[in-house]
């Protein structure tokens, strides 16, 4: 981080803009052209722009933008939109049936709050050769659909990619939907990551998707991240393994051709040397994953058709973002907007710049101190709170983009009685706190597991609570408060 970088607050100022089409939304990107940025979840953008890499003139939300977020089969296609969330992905029932290398990517991501506020579009967008998403939707044939003022275009994902935080975007476009073709018969695919912790970007990563016929592989793509300027296929490792008979001599000798073909470099993550290592176990652990779920059966599998249905009553269940209303549209840099918000049931009125964030709007203008600021750039969860349910990072999120969303923070799980809400009965009955610095963001991220899973168990509860750091080491006993307040499955 530049040394004068203050992440308490956004310093550099710009336009909000808000189009509530997508039509307008071009329009725009190509009046602003280079001097924009597009914002989705923020989760990359807020933080370049905090740590001053870039400083953009102007932000254009695309969250107003009606059937963005969809994910939906169409002429025997999946179409995920750009501002589908990680979340939402890795949860689609058609995603887990047919894609579950995609489903691996999205698992392996981040944090619970990383997951619910990151889009696919962005993960893209950005640029990152360390992106989850890109080796699994390469591997799985994606195309990326680009909509400009002509017009739609696609191309194959891979050709997306120009360098490290490059792509084919021209000024005035945006990506709006990535394609999937429907896996022919036979198909397994796989996704594996190697972090340094685990709510971190990769030091490599790798997705295979392998098709067979008996014992022989019929076709074969592998893609790599963080090993290369852009994620990477690695087509000559795939030719040795077309057509021939898949064994385990042949995946030993096709992994140590994938370390051979990347393109990795030393940086602060890891050394180029331990990526060539990495890549080549990640290859080999791929192959045989991929294998292993291209050959089983399959019987039980849903048709398109069936995970079509049953996806649409979970996508609602799952949305991150309710109804889409309430745009501002337009926030010049150095205006103030008296905007309303909902918090925690009530509606509060805070004047506000574009620059503004939720998190130090709460802390500061509404006195609700109880979310705390910690790192500033997503990395220790402190500033959680709920926004339409879901967890979301109050340090990420502009206090304009929030405007007509349900926002709930630890003041409100209190009853208007005073009475205490189970969780935080249970926070005090099992000493799950030591200084309580991070028990705001804990019992929000905690309560949205309780609202998504009657049953969790421990191991889901140290999962989605992966992001939310605790200094004093409290850990056992916040699991146990938490365990403490979820249902009991019944015995049959
Ligand atoms: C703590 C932390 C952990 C992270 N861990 C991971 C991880 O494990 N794996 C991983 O892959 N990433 C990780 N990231 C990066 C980030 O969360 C993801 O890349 C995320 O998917 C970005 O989505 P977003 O909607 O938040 O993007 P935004 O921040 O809104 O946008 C990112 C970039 O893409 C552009 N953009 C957004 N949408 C579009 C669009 N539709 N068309 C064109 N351009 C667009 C934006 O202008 C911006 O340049 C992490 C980030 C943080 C802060
Ligand atoms: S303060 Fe928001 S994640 Fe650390
Ligand atoms: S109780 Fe002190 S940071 Fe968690």
């Amino acid at each position: 981080m530049n040394e004068m970088t203050n992440s308490h607050i956004l310093i550099n100022q710009f336009d909000y803009l808000e189009p509530a089409s997508l039509q307008e939304a071009i329009t725009l990107l190509a009046q602003y052209g280079n001097r924009a940025r597009v914002l989705a979840g923020g989760t990359d953008l807020l933080v370049h722009m905090k740590m001053e890499r870039i400083a953009p003139q102007a932000v254009i939300s695309i969250n107003r933008i009606p059937g963005l977020d969809r994910i939906a089969v169409q002429d025997g296609h999946l179409h995920i939109g750009a501002r589908a969330t990680i979340h939402a992905i890795e949860n689609d029932p058609r995603v887990q049936a047919y894609y579950p290398a995609l489903t691996d990517a999205c698992a392996s991501f981040s944090t619970t709050q990383v997951q619910t506020m990151g889009t696919v579009g962005g993960n893209l967008g950005n640029g990152s050769p360390a992106s989850d998403s890109a080796p699994a939707l390469i591997t799985l044939g994606a195309e990326a659909e680009i909509t400009g003022l002509d017009g739609k275009r696609r191309l194959p994902l891979e050709e997306f990619f120009v360098g490290p935080g490059k792509t084919v975007l021209q000024d005035g476009e945006l990506l709006t939907d990535v394609i999937l073709p429907q896996p022919q018969i036979g198909t397994g695919s796989a996704f594996l990551k190697i972090s340094r912790v685990a709510a971190d970007i990769a030091k490599a990563s790798g997705a295979v998707t392998i098709v067979h016929d008996g014992g022989r592989v019929v076709d074969c793509r592998m893609a790599f991240g963080s090993v290369a300027p852009t994620p990477m296929r690695t087509c000559k490792a795939e030719q040795m393994l077309i057509g021939q008979e898949f064994s385990e001599d042949l995946v030993a000798r096709v992994a140590q051709a994938v370390s051979a073909e990347i393109a990795p470099i030393d940086d602060v993550r890891s050394s180029a040397w331990y990526r060539r290592e990495a890549a080549r176990v990640l290859a080999y652990d791929g192959l045989h994953r991929a294998w292993q779920r291209a050959t089983a059966c399959y019987s039980e599998r849903p048709s398109f058709a069936e995970a079509s249905k049953e996806s649409l009553s979970q996508k609602e269940m799952l949305r991150p973002f309710g109804p889409q209303h309430d745009s501002i549209g337009r926030v010049g840099a150095n205006e103030k907007r008296l905007i309303e918000l909902r918090v925690n049931g009530q509606r509060h009125r805070a004047w506000v710049s574009p620059n503004d964030l939720l998190l130090n709007v709460l802390r500061e203008q509404l006195q609700l101190t109880g979310t705390k600021y910690g790192c500033g750039i997503g990395e220790c969860s402190a500033c959680t709170v709920q926004m339409n349910g879901e967890p979301v990072l109050a340090c990420l999120v502009l206090a304009v983009s929030a405007v007509g969303k349900d926002i709930l923070t630890v003041e409100g799980l209190q009853k208007p009685n005073g009475e205490l809400d189970p969780l935080q009965e249970a926070f005090i009955e099992h000493a799950a706190f030591q200084c309580g610095y991070c028990t705001p963001g804990m019992l929000l991220t905690a309560k949205s597991l309780l609202a998504e899973k009657l049953h969790p168990t421990e191991d889901d509860v140290r999962h989605h609570l992966r992001g939310n750091l605790c200094r004093c080491t409290g850990y056992a006993s916040i699991v146990r408060a938490v365990m403490s307040c979820a249902q009991e499955p019944i015995r049959e």
